[in-house]
């Protein structure tokens, strides 16, 4: 092991300079030597190659370590030279080995790169759970239709109280509306008042107009709570409210933008539609508006066919409303309509029956809910 510590500064090389000290056979057996063995490291294509050259070279019974053995015959004035020489051609494949694994380990390691690689700028699969409820689309669909005909989206609370759901939108004081079993009400407060569900999204129509100025051109779409429930009925539904209000504005706007809506809802340019006469507090004249349909067993086309389909409320704004918003009824006009949201996503997209929409049951919403990506625009396409 003392031949370990004897420090040597040179390479092989320097030492086949030495021949005064070393015969000139022997120094040659050292280089073929440790040339033979640097080639077989040089060669090895990977580590465990590499490793089987390390044994036959500088394992106990190794090729190098033959070498050391044979120190002991050696007359003892060569002992130390030869010692140093062999342990120099030991450093020598050893700093090789070493070298030579650093190489494989760098390829190795590239190679495992190159198989691993992720390419980051490639766009993520969508592999959402969820999905839109048709409902939602149906809203965003129709939002993107009524703001490219230049309306705005507002909103208002679904807790309201009587003044904006009721008393300013013209309700008589004993008006059936405001019966427990229509209206859910909640436990009066400290002060007596009793808060409600919203009946209706129109309330948004009272805080819209008394928070702006005229003229109006609003959507609202929104959530409505009435205590009713059967097949065609749930207490909890959608509609979306519009409100035109300027100096102009008259029933046959609003049949206009009604044609025009539907026919971009349901993508066919036949849309047929009729008003007929109908009683709101808030609005004077009111009419019902029906489309034409037809039904082949359970499909439903809109668009021909002889049959009429209610789908909305409408009228001209009551003068009692805009007064009570700070409106002027003589310098302004304009009509409102409400419309449900839930029945036209049923028809448009084949749903069967109404409560199904709201079981919140997953296998329904996989098959019938939208892509989070798909969000509908005029641009691309509404569904
Ligand atoms: N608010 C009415 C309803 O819920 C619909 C409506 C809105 C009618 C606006 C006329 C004008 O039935």
């Amino acid at each position: 092991m003392f031949l370990r510590k004897v420090a040597f500064p040179f390479r092989l090389e320097a030492l086949n300079t030495r021949r005064s000290v070393f015969p000139r056979e022997t120094m040659s057996t050292y280089s073929d030597l440790a040339a033979e063995i640097e080639a077989e490291i040089l060669t090895a294509q990977d580590l465990a190659a590499l490793d089987a050259v390390r044994v036959s070279a500088l394992g106990k019974t190794g090729r190098v370590s033959g070498l050391l053995k044979t120190l002991g015959a050696l007359p003892p004035e060569e002992r130390k030279a030869t010692g140093a020489a062999i342990n120099a051609v030991r450093d020598q494949i050893q700093a090789a080995l070493d070298a030579r694994k650093d190489v494989l380990e760098a390829e190795h390691l590239s190679r495992r790169l190159q198989s691993e690689r992720i390419d980051l700028s490639l766009p993520a699969a969508p592999r959402a759970k969820g999905g839109v409820h048709p409902t939602m689309q149906v809203m965003d669909e129709m939002v993107a239709i009524f703001a490219e005909m230049g309306f705005e989206v507002a909103e208002g609370p679904d807790i309201e109280d009587d003044f904006h759901n009721f008393t300013a939108l013209n309700f008589p004081e004993k008006h059936p509306a405001r019966e427990m079993h229509d209206t859910f009400f909640f436990n009066p407060d400290e002060n007596g008042v009793r808060k409600l569900l919203r009946t209706h999204t129109s309330p948004v129509q009272i805080r819209s107009m008394i928070a702006g100025k005229p003229p109006f051109r609003l959507i609202v779409p929104g959530r409505v709570f009435r205590c009713d429930s059967d097949q065609t009925h749930t207490p909890m539904f959608h509609q979306i409210e519009g409100l035109v209000i300027d100096k102009t504005a008259h029933m046959g706007h609003l049949k206009w933008v009604f044609d025009t809506f539907l026919s971009r809802f349901f993508e066919t340019d036949t849309v047929i539609t009729q008003f007929r006469p109908h009683h709101f507090p808030f609005t004077e004249p009111s009419a019902e508006m029906d489309v034409r349909y037809s039904r082949n067993g359970a499909e439903i086309r809109i668009g021909d066919g002889d049959r009429w389909m209610e789908i909305l409320g409408s009228g001209m704004v009551h003068p009692n409303v805009l007064k009570a918003c700070g409106v002027d009824p003589d310098e302004y006009q304009g009509f409102a309509f409400g419309m449900g949201v839930d029945r036209l996503a049923m028809l448009k997209y084949g749903v069967p029956d109404l409560r199904d929409m709201f079981a919140a049951d997953t296998r329904w919403l996989s098959h019938y809910g939208f892509s989070g990506f798909a969000a509908p625009n005029p641009a691309s396409g509404l569904s």
